[in-house]
């Protein structure tokens, strides 16, 4: 069994990245509203990324009882400001918070996360320069260990507008690193097991620790665990830790996609800047 080792992947990424910031100044504004644990986590990993490459990261760390609008006014004044490269908001946001209005509300120019409906809609027609992070991470991820996509049947469970529906439509572009065959699968699939024992390539992204098991691959299969969770102070997947016998590669937890993660945000970054110089 192979092991789909992110981290080699994610420095030579950030190594173009710190390259690109050596030249010209970068700088990333992240809005986390409240005390969501996990969020926090991930958030000051980007920061401390960012800073590392030698972007300038600056954290919105706003307060639980925020309304839209004034998610929506922060937002705008970034988009306004000139010093600003990118933005993300971190997800999930508080529920009473409108995620749509606010991921609309970012200027398709600044959206490091490529997550405005203007940026996903050229992901949809194919004509995207920049995806989601972590789908564009495991693309990279797949590209790296020569595990080509073309005429693949690619099974996806979880079709989350982060990584499941980008990914599907990745995956199916008329493209290098395209042309997969794909499976969209979530709690309405029927018979799941029998469709993801059909894939030459699948991929977990359904946030359940350690959910999917062996029974769901067929021997030989490429397998992409995406979910990350803190099981007794561990950090765990999606996947059942039998999968590493029967698959024939398998993206570790941690390790895996969680790196690529960040370094394609910030990759995003250095594309948002290229973008922004055209238009001047
Ligand atoms: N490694 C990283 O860097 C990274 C980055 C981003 C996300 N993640 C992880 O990736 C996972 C997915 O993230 P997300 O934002 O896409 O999640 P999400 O928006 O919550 O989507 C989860 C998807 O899983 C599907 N699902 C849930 N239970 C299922 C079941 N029993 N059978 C089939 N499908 C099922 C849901 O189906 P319905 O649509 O029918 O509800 C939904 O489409 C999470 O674990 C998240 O933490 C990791």
């Amino acid at each position: 069994m192979q092991l789909l080792k992110g981290t080699p992947v994610a420095h030579k990424i950030l190594e173009e990245v710190a390259e690109y910031a050596r030249l010209h100044t970068l700088r990333l504004d992240i809005i986390l509203v409240g005390t969501h644990e996990p969020s926090q986590i991930y958030v000051n990993h980007k920061l401390r990324q960012a800073e590392k490459v030698g972007i300038h990261a600056v954290l919105h760390h706003l307060s639980e009882h925020v309304c839209t609008e004034e998610v929506i006014s922060l937002i705008q004044q970034l988009n306004q400001d000139p010093a600003v490269t990118g933005m993300i908001v971190q997800l999930p946001l508080p529920g009473h918070i409108s995620e749509e209005a606010v991921l609309e509300a970012i200027s398709p120019i600044k959206d490091a996360d490529g997550l405005h409906p203007y940026n996903l809609g050229l992901l949809a027609q194919g004509r995207a320069q920049w995806a989601p992070a972590t789908p564009w991470g495991i693309v990279e991820l797949l590209l790296h260990y020569g595990i080509s996509t073309e005429g693949k049947h690619a099974v996806i469970v979880g079709r989350g507008k982060l990584v499941g529906t980008p990914l599907a439509l990745l995956l199916s572009r008329p493209a290098n690193y395209g042309n997969a065959t794909i499976t969209l699968c979530h709690t309405h699939t029927k018979n799941l097991y029998e469709l993801t024992r059909q894939g030459d390539i699948v991929v977990i992204a359904v946030g359940k620790p350690q959910w999917f098991s062996v029974e769901g691959i067929r021997p030989g299969a490429v397998v992409i665990d995406v979910g990350v969770h803190r099981e007794s102070g561990k950090l765990v997947g999606d996947v059942q830790p039998m999968v590493a016998h029967v698959a024939g590669a398998l993206t570790p937890v941690p390790g895996g996609v969680g790196p690529l993660t960040v370094a394609c945000l910030l990759a995003n970054l250095t594309r948002l800047h290229r973008t922004q110089s055209r238009l001047q």
